[in-house]
Parts: C-alpha cells; structure tokens; sequence
C-alpha cells in the first residue's frame, strides 16, 4: 500500500534581508522616520510541491543556495514556510545542521546525553544504547573529550550514531555524510539501507551524486528556489550532471 509520510503543497519561503549596513542607532530611526528602511525579500523556496512514500528514499539535489536545507527545515518543523502547506506523518530525526543539539564545551559523553534528550530520548533508553552509540561511532577513546575539540567527520559521526539509535519513521540527513571518511560512509549507508528495509523513509541531501545513485529511489532537483525535476534517481542525476 502506498502511504504518503511527507505532502509538500506549494511551500515558498521568503526570507527578510535588510539591504544596507545601518552603522548607528541614530542612523536607523532617521531611516525608520523617512521610511527609508529597506528591506529586500528573498525568495529562498518558491511553489516547491512534492511527495514522498513510506520507505523511500528520497535525494534532494541542487547548487549552493538553491534552497535544499530550507525545506529540510520546513519539513522538520524548524522553520514555518511563508505560504504553501507541509503535511509530514511519523517521527523524525533531522541530521541537519552538523552540532547542532551539540554543546561545544561538554564532553561526547554529556553530549550523547543531551543530544538524546534533544531527540526525544529518556535517560534510561540513552544508558541502555549508551555502548551501542558508541560502538557505531568508533569514539570510544574520545569520551571524555570536549567535542569543540572534535573534527567535523567527529561530530558528524556522533550526530549519526544517536539519531540512527532509534529507527525514526523519517531520517532527514543534510549533507552530514559527506564529512565522514569513506569508510564511516560505507556504515552510514549500510545503516540507512537497513533502516529503509524496516520502513523508515529517508530524505538526503548531498553534493555526492555517485552517494545519490546509490542510496535514492526518486530524486528531487531544486534550481534557486524551484523544482526543477522531479523522477527517478538516474534520469535527474544524468539531466543534473549535464546541465
Ligand atoms: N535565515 C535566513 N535568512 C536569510 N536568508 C536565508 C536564511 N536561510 C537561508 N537563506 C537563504 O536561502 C537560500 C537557500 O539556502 P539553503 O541553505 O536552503 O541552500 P542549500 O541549497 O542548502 O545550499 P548548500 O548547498 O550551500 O547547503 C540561500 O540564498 C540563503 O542565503
Ligand atoms: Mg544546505
């Protein structure tokens, strides 16, 4: 049975930019008396529509700024689109932004904790996976070590090993992969082929279009702000690459 998890309908996005450097207070209320205080609107999403199946996995592709971790957002809740409507059904955990529910200052140890906390976790369920987590994360000499002191391919391995410790009906994972190394690549994706096996549906966005291929049923092409295309994994990513 074909059970859609995530309805986009129409989601723009419009961000509030201010266009001038305003250098005193003074200078902003002469500007806000005269009416002089511009602010230009940037459209990071407009009318993007989509949806996506139980089970799938599902790319988002497109160049720097065309608007793939805004939708994430969106469809993670972290951000309200302007217009248009988001239907999502299920858990998520979003691997968005790389530390994010990560604080710099404590240790991998208290971070998996709070980090588990962000996600929905007890204390109980993060004590009983606590090895697990770390097994994946092959950490286990770095517990101790405040994670401001972690490589980026650290922190993402961190980030991966909690949010992938429960099978959440919906992975979003935003570029993260790509600062592990190959061979932590190779376990994210095993992992993320299991987690598909048992029905968690998941979204990935990545510059690596072999990872793509790999990994994604239907692939989504965003173009500053646009859908572009929409189909399966091997047409947009030949039309992609040739663009
Ligand atoms: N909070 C914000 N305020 C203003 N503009 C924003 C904000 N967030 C994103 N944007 C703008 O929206 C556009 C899309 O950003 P987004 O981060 O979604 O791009 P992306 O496709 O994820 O790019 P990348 O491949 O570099 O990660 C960019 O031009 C960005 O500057
Ligand atoms: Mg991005």
């Amino acid at each position: 049975m074909i059970q859609t998890v995530i309805a986009a309908e129409n989601v723009s996005m419009k961000f509030n930019m201010s266009k001038e450097q305003i250098d005193s207070i003074k200078e902003y209320f002469v500007k806000l008396i005269k009416g002089k205080l511009l602010y230009s609107e940037f459209t990071a999403l407009s009318d993007v529509s989509f949806s996506v199946q139980k089970g799938e996995v599902f790319g988002i592709v497109g160049l720097n700024g065309s608007g793939k971790s805004t939708i994430l957002k969106i469809i993670s809740g972290i951000l309200k689109p302007t217009t248009g409507k988001i239907t999502v059904r299920g858990t998520i955990s979003p691997l968005i932004e790389l530390g994010a529910g990560f604080d710099p200052d404590l240790t991998a140890r208290e971070n998996i904790f709070l980090n588990g906390y962000v996600l929905g976790y007890t204390k109980k369920y993060i004590e009983q996976h606590f090895d697990e987590i770390v097994a994946f994360s092959e950490l286990a000499e770095f517990l101790d070590v405040p994670i401001k002191n972690f490589s980026s391919g650290m922190v993402a391995r961190l980030g991966f090993s909690i949010a992938t410790i429960v099978k959440p009906e919906i992975l979003i994972v935003d570029e993260i992969l790509a600062v592990g190394d190959y061979l932590f690549q190779e376990k994210c994706e095993k992992r993320i082929c299991d987690m598909m096996q048992g029905g968690t549906t998941v979204i990935i966005v990545s510059h690596s279009i072999e990872q793509i291929e790999r990994l994604c049923n239907r692939v989504m092409w965003l173009e500053q702000g646009k859908v572009k295309m929409i189909g399966a994994t091997a047409s947009v990513c030949t039309q992609y690459k040739n663009q």
